[in-house]
């Protein structure tokens, strides 16, 4: 392997890259990239490893979510607003029931670059370029559309700055307010059938915010209770965007990627031999990596060496994306391994990636009974090894679409058309979001962790 720097992830294989026709405007766009200020600052990373190491101890649980693809068409104030709302009231839901601290990442102000499992999409007679990300190319079906443009690494870093700004408003601004979510919660509860089935956990959450108003603990005198600490992360997959806002900490002198706090490797770009790895090993931003059914066991462990040498807590967040029906076959086998090697990793559950179905309507779904089933079965086997099941990683938005077939709404194949938003794989409305979270809350009782 080169020495680490910033851009010698371009002497290995890169795979998932687009291939820009126009490298001069390719070269203007990432050094106007490299001089544009940092989205995140070093320290926060920190803190969100810090935070991080709690969970890899046992002591905290992570909740990662957001859109799969994020777009410049969605973009839209209430979009974010939304789903904030629904990551702020799953936290609350998953803390009261764990009795543990919940780190809240969201997949937003950066989540614009996708790998595809095609490099061309088949129309009928016609074979284009695969959309790859808004912020790559776009997602119309003409020739035109698929080239990939470099401008749009800019639009996507101001919508990534703007995004930020309004999230760093909503966390420390007083709209995250503990009474306000819980508010948000008991709307749910009482105004929707869904949530009705709910009430008594709901309930006796109700009881503790009195309590604690009771002993006078209240948004005006404390500042947990008004303000959050609020992340966010998206998959390090466009390497020259990212290698553009990768700047050394002046405190420290190590190298951060600033386009978010936490940064993750996709399943097919975790080769230790190529150049995700390699530019990720170089960054000091706490890591996730993506592992499906085909990580082998040296394959964890060489990444784990690549990206971790000195086993920092805090650092690898393992999102474990097998399917329902694998996750049983697949994941005690990568708990044996981390054992065995003593090394220290945060456990997280995509339930997501691994249950994606064709719909009979031709829709790309995920029916709500796997992505549950999914979840349920992450935590038993951690428990059953005595592991930390630390947290969950969805595909999410507070709108209410319809992507993901089940749930309380009981969404069929058929309302899948009804309003089909996304651009790229099905999320979970906000209501099956908040469900998820309540039926997974009983496994997260401290006593039923062991
Ligand atoms: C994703 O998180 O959107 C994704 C593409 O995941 P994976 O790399 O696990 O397939
Ligand atoms: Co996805």
């Amino acid at each position: 392997m080169p020495q680490w720097t910033p851009d010698n992830w371009r002497k290995l294989n890169a795979k998932q890259m687009p291939t820009y026709p126009d490298q001069q405007l390719l070269q203007h766009v990432e050094g106007d990239l490299s001089r544009l200020p940092p989205l995140i600052f070093a320290g926060e990373a920190r803190a969100l490893k810090r935070d991080l190491t709690k969970v890899a101890a046992g002591q905290g649980f992570l909740i990662q979510g957001g859109d799969c693809a994020e777009s410049f068409d969605e973009f839209h104030a209430d979009t974010l607003r939304d789903s904030f709302r629904v990551l702020m009231q799953m936290a609350v839901v998953l803390s009261f029931s764990g009795g543990m601290h919940v780190v809240k990442v969201g997949r937003m102000a950066g989540q614009f670059a996708k790998p595809r499992s095609s490099d061309h999409e088949q129309q009928g007679d016609i074979s284009l370029p695969s959309y790859r990300g808004d912020i790559i190319n776009h997602i119309d079906f003409s020739a035109d559309a698929r080239i990939p443009d470099p401008r749009r690494m800019l639009r996507a870093y101001h919508q990534s700055a703007t995004s930020m700004n309004l999230l760093r408003a909503f966390a420390h601004g007083g709209y995250a307010g503990l009474h306000r979510v819980h508010q948000w919660m008991q709307e749910f509860v009482s105004g929707s059938p869904q949530g009705e089935r709910f009430s008594a956990l709901a309930h006796r959450i109700d009881e503790s915010m009195r309590f604690i108003k009771a002993c006078g603990i209240d948004a005006d005198n404390t500042p947990v209770m008004r303000e959050t600490a609020f992340y966010t992360s998206h998959e390090a997959l466009l390497l020259p965007y990212e290698q553009a806002l990768t700047r050394q900490d002046s405190i420290s002198g190590e190298w951060y990627d600033c386009s978010a706090h936490m940064l993750w490797v996709g399943d097919r770009t975790r080769d230790p031999d190529d150049a995700h790895i390699y530019f990720l090993s170089g960054v000091q931003n706490p890591l996730g990596v993506k592992c499906g059914p085909s990580m082998q066991r040296d394959d964890l462990l060489r990444i784990l060496d690549c990206l971790n040498p000195t086993d920092e807590a805090g650092r690898i967040t393992l999102i474990v994306r097998m399917g329902a029906d694998k996750v049983h076959d697949y994941l005690p086998n990568l708990i044996e391994v981390v054992k065995e090697s003593g090394r220290t990793v945060v456990w997280s559950c995509d339930p997501m990636h691994g249950n994606t179905v064709k719909a009979s309507s031709g829709f790309k779904t995920r029916p709500f009974l796997s992505i549950l089933k999914e979840v349920q079965e992450f935590f038993a086997i951690h428990r059953a090894m005595d592991t930390h099941p630390g947290g969950m990683h969805i595909e999410m938005t507070g709108k209410d679409v319809t992507e993901c077939t089940g749930g309380a709404q009981d969404i069929s194949d058929q309302d899948l058309r009804d309003r089909y938003h996304t651009h790229c794989d099905p999320r979970l409305n906000g209501t099956q979001a908040l469900e998820l979270a309540f039926m997974i809350a009983d496994g997260m009782r401290p006593s039923a962790k062991k």
